[in-house]
C-alpha cells in the first residue's frame, strides 16, 4: 500500500466527522472499530509506514502519529461527554424521594372479643384463678342434668338447644360455660378457682341483640367458708376492672337450677342499672352430684355472656358488627392500625 497524505487527511477527517456525529454510547463503540481499530484506515496506514521508502517515513509517521492522537482525542471526549448525560439521565430517572411518606401496610389483629377474653383471663389469674375449658359439643348430662336441670325442666327449651345427631349419642352444642364447672368440680379436688371463658350455641337467629354461637364466661369457686359476700365482691371487683372505677353491682334475686339462692348481676353504668350476667351459691345438689364434701366446702358461681359485654362497654347496638368482621368495626378496637 502507498501513502498518500490527502488519503490520510481525508481518513482523519472522516473519522473527526462520525465522532462529533455519535449521539450515543452505543455508536461510539462501531466508532472505535471503524477508526481507531486495527482494521481502520488510519491504522492500517501506520501498518504500511514499513514499506515506505525512508526518505519520506519521518514525515509520514508524523501525519499519522498526529492523525490518530486527534482521533484518540476526540474519541476520548466524546466518550465522557456521552457517559456524562447517561449518568444524568440516570440520575433523573432513577430519583428517589426520599420525602414520600413510606407505604403502610395493615397489620392483621385480634378481635375485640378475644382481646376481651384475654383481659378477663389475665385479671382472673391475677386473683389467683386457673383458666378452664371444656369441649364445645358436649354431653347432654354435663350441660343439663348434673346442673340440676331434669329432662322436662323448662331450663331445656328455654334454651334453644341444638342437638345433634345420632340423638342416641345424647350429644349437644353447649349452651352455656355451666358445663365447664361440672368437668372442673369432678376433675379436681377443692379448693377450686376458675373462671372458663369459651364458645356457646343456641338455635337463635342472628338479629340486634342475638347470635346463635356466642361466647360466655364462667366463674367458679369451691372453698372453706365461702359465702355470697365473696360472690358480691368478686363481682365488684370483676366489674369494675371491666367497666371501670365508679361501676357499682346489684344482685337481684332470680333462680337457676345449679344455684341456691341465685341471682341476676346488674351494673350501674352510664347512669342506669343493667342486666349484666347470672350467678349465685353452688347448688348443693350439684356439689354432691361432684362428689364435693358440703359439710366442709361451699362454693360461688357466675356466668355472663361476652358479647353482651362488649356492646355494654363500649355502646355497641348492633350484635351483626360484632359478627360479621368488618375490618372498619375491629378498626376502631385499635386493630390493624400502626
Ligand atoms: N348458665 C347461665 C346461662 O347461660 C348463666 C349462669 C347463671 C351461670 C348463674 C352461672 C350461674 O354460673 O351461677 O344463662
Amino acid at each position: 500500500m502507498s501513502l498518500e497524505q490527502g488519503q490520510i487527511e481525508s481518513d482523519l477527517a472522516k473519522a473527526l466527522k462520525a465522532i462529533a456525529a455519535t449521539a450515543d454510547l452505543d455508536g461510539l463503540k462501531q466508532i472505535k472499530i471503524d477508526y481507531i481499530g486495527d482494521k481502520s484506515p488510519l491504522a492500517k496506514a501506520n501498518q504500511a509506514l514499513a514499506s515506505v521508502d525512508a526518505a519520506s517515513r519521518a514525515n509520514f509517521g508524523k501525519l499519522i502519529g498526529s492523525a490518530r492522537a486527534q482521533v484518540n482525542q476526540e474519541f476520548e471526549k466524546k466518550s465522557a461527554e456521552l457517559a456524562n448525560v447517561r449518568d444524568s439521565q440516570v440520575l433523573l430517572t432513577e430519583r428517589v424521594d426520599v420525602t414520600l411518606p413510606g407505604r403502610r401496610t395493615l397489620k392483621g389483629g385480634l378481635h375485640p372479643l378475644t382481646i376481651l377474653t384475654n383481659e378477663i383471663s389475665d385479671l382472673f389469674i391475677g386473683l389467683g384463678y386457673k383458666v378452664a375449658e371444656g369441649p364445645e359439643l358436649e354431653s347432654e348430662w354435663l350441660n343439663f342434668d348434673a346442673l340440676n336441670i331434669p329432662a322436662d325442666h323448662p331450663a331445656r327449651t328455654m334454651q334453644d338447644t341444638f342437638f345433634v345427631q345420632p340423638l342416641e349419642a345424647k350429644l349437644v352444642l353447649r349452651t352455656h360455660t355451666s358445663p365447664v364447672q361440672i368437668r372442673t368440680m369432678l376433675d379436681h379436688k377443692p379448693p377450686l378457682y376458675v373462671i372458663c371463658p369459651g364458645k356457646t350455641y343456641r338455635a337463635d337467629e342472628l338479629d340486634a341483640t342475638h347470635t346463635p354461637v356466642f361466647h360466655q364466661v364462667e366463674g367458679l369457686v369451691v372453698d372453706e367458708g365461702i359465702t355470697m359476700a365473696d360472690l358480691k365482691g368478686t363481682l365488684d371487683y370483676f366489674a369494675k376492672s371491666i367497666f371501670g372505677d365508679e361501676v357499682t353491682t346489684r344482685l337481684r334475686p332470680s333462680f337457676f337450677p345449679f344455684t341456691e339462692p341465685s341471682a341476676e348481676v346488674d351494673i350501674f353504668f352510664n347512669g342506669r342499672w343493667i342486666e349484666w350476667g347470672g350467678c349465685g351459691m353452688v347448688n348443693e345438689k350439684v356439689l354432691i352430684a361432684c362428689g364435693v364434701d358440703t359439710k366442709k366446702y361451699t362454693g360461688f358461681a357466675f356466668g355472663m355472656g361476652l358479647e353482651r359485654t362488649l356492646m355494654v362497654k363500649h355502646g355497641i347496638t348492633d350484635m351483626h358488627d360484632i359478627v360479621e368482621g368488618d375490618v372498619r368495626f375491629t378498626q376502631s378496637f385499635g386493630v390493624g392500625k400502626k
